[in-house]
């Protein structure tokens, strides 16, 4: 059964009694200052709107043994004031499943709702020329337990498109400016919306939900999301011809562009450079947008991605301002 959480965080009353799922964090056995030997056990309760501090008074020897951080509790209590802040008393806990709780109660959402970006991925599909790509993204993005997970994960846990739905977002993208770069070079329209799309669906492997958060899997940490999106695709590519299905496979494994970036093998068609050039602009764009999301003037942090600081726009001199106004 899934659980729908029903007050947030960020609503939460003093005096409220509460029955709700919340993520436990940073749980820690404090001792008390009065009582020798006596502890009570401190945390976070999360959730997508915010974080409120919790307690537990009683039992917490055992409770400390079971508890697990990281994961989403049933939890029921109460919502006391404590030095000006809201504080949870907990009086009774059980761990819930992460199949029982709804990703979007827990992640921050993306840009574009899940009937958006389901809709831009048929229309996208459809536009095809009746073509094997076409017939192949059919049957890939029909299974529906590839889809709905597609059109939920993030692109990664942090860096870029790290959100809700910031996968199918992101491989959107590409495969807007693939379609772009096949008008204007005359390239193959199906190879690379097909590439596109494909390119990191192995990222359903490579990452899983556990209730509160997207982590890496142990697979994802061997293997990575090349060979695991090889792997996904192979039974669908049984019907191609050879020279295509080598051809789809060729821009999966080449797609980070460069041995060093972790690529087995550089782009060596112009549809696999065509995927690796949007898959790069997709990526540093949407995260130099958010490096200067909030920056309103002068120069951003040093960012560890982009191996820069970043320019605002809207320096000193207030005229230079004006010539960034479209950026927003
Ligand atoms: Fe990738
Ligand atoms: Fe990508």
């Amino acid at each position: 059964m899934v659980f729908k959480i029903k007050t947030f965080i960020k609503d939460l009353t003093v005096g409220q009694k509460i029955d709700d799922i919340f993520v436990i964090k940073g749980k820690q056995m404090v001792p008390y200052s009065s009582k020798p030997n006596e502890y009570y056990l401190k945390f976070t309760l999360a959730d997508a709107s915010g974080e409120a501090s919790g307690r537990i008074w009683q039992g917490v020897f055992s409770l400390n043994e079971v508890i697990e951080d990281g994961y989403p509790y049933r939890i029921r209590g109460s919502v006391v004031e404590f030095k000006g802040a809201l504080q949870v008393n907990v009086d009774d806990l059980a761990k819930v499943a992460p199949e029982d709780v709804r990703a979007e109660d827990f992640i921050a959402a993306g840009p574009y709702s899940t009937k958006d970006l389901d809709r831009r991925l048929t229309d996208l599909i459809e536009s095809l020329p009746k073509s094997s790509g076409l017939t192949l993204l059919r049957k890939i993005f029909g299974d529906e337990k590839i889809r709905s997970s597609f059109l939920l994960w993030p692109a990664a846990t942090s860096v870029h498109h790290n959100w809700l739905g910031g996968l199918c977002q992101h491989s959107l993208e590409v495969a807007e400016l693939c379609q772009f770069l096949a008008r204007t070079y005359n390239l193959s329209m199906s190879l690379v919306t097909v590439g596109a799309l494909l390119h990191d669906i192995g990222k359903l492997r490579e990452y899983q939900f556990t209730g509160a958060a997207f982590t890496l899997t142990d697979e994802g940490k061997l293997n990575g999301h090349m060979q695991l999106g090889l792997e996904m695709i192979l039974p669908y590519l049984s019907g191609l011809d050879p020279i295509e299905a080598a051809s789809i496979k060729h821009i999966i494994l080449a797609h980070h562009g460069k041995k060093e970036w972790g690529s087995p093998v550089v782009p060596q068609t112009p549809e696999a450079y065509a995927v690796f050039l949007a898959d790069y602009t997709s990526s540093k764009l949407v995260r130099i947008k958010s490096v200067l999301e909030g920056v309103t003037s002068g120069w951003s942090d040093y960012d560890r991605f982009l191996e820069t600081s970043l320019f605002s726009g809207q320096s000193d001199r207030g005229d230079l301002g004006s010539l960034f106004d479209d950026f927003e």
